[in-house]
């Protein structure tokens, strides 16, 4: 029988195929661009790992059950979820509950950026301002400063800005073999 690892291998290759959104780069380099990055910068085995899989919902999850590649104002099926959602909702029986918060983080890491940090909202892509307003806009100073009391908060910032920061077209990273045994390590029976 298949692993979980192996379907999140099989699933991340052919994302190899997808762009990201409206960005010029695969999932598959989005996904290892932000996975080198946080190797790159010391994050230990689980942020990396948080990086690798933080878009998981997008290319391992039935698309009929995503809500926000949508476009505003399309309808939505009632039971559809976000894709940081799905992807954290996928992975949870799997790895530690940080991860999961990190991949569930992601969206609202932005919303809370764009609120904290007074130049953060013009360095996003036109594609990220776009998906903010999807994801439910720039946070109200006071749910900036409810979540920002989560433990894990500073590790979702750090998260974020790596996902910004991955998606140069042609950057050269690692292949996706290089996680093989990380992906093992964490999805080695299929629940
Ligand atoms: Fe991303």
């Amino acid at each position: 029988m298949n692993t979980m690892a192996d379907r999140l291998i099989e699933a991340m290759t052919k994302s190899a195929a997808r762009q990201y959104g409206k960005e010029r780069v695969t999932e598959l380099a989005h996904a290892l661009q932000c996975a080198e990055l946080a190797a790159g910068a010391g994050g230990d085995e689980e942020m990396v790992l948080a990086c690798l899989l933080h878009d998981v919902g997008r290319y391992a999850v039935a698309q009929e059950e995503i809500s926000d590649t949508l476009e505003a104002g399309a309808p939505r099926a009632t039971k559809a979820r976000r894709h940081h959602e799905a992807g954290a909702d996928l992975i949870a029986p799997y790895v530690p509950e940080r991860v999961t918060f990190l991949v569930r983080a992601h969206a609202d890491a932005k919303r809370y950026l764009c609120a904290a940090d007074p130049g953060y909202y013009d360095t996003l892509s036109p594609g990220s301002k776009h998906t903010l307003a999807l994801q439910g806009g720039i946070m109200t100073a006071d749910e900036a400063v409810s979540v920002a009391t989560q433990p894990w908060w500073p590790d979702a910032l750090r998260l974020r800005r790596w996902d910004d920061e991955a998606k140069i077209v042609g950057k050269a990273t690692r292949p996706l073999s290089t996680w093989g045994p990380l992906l093992r390590k964490y999805f080695a029976d299929s629940r």
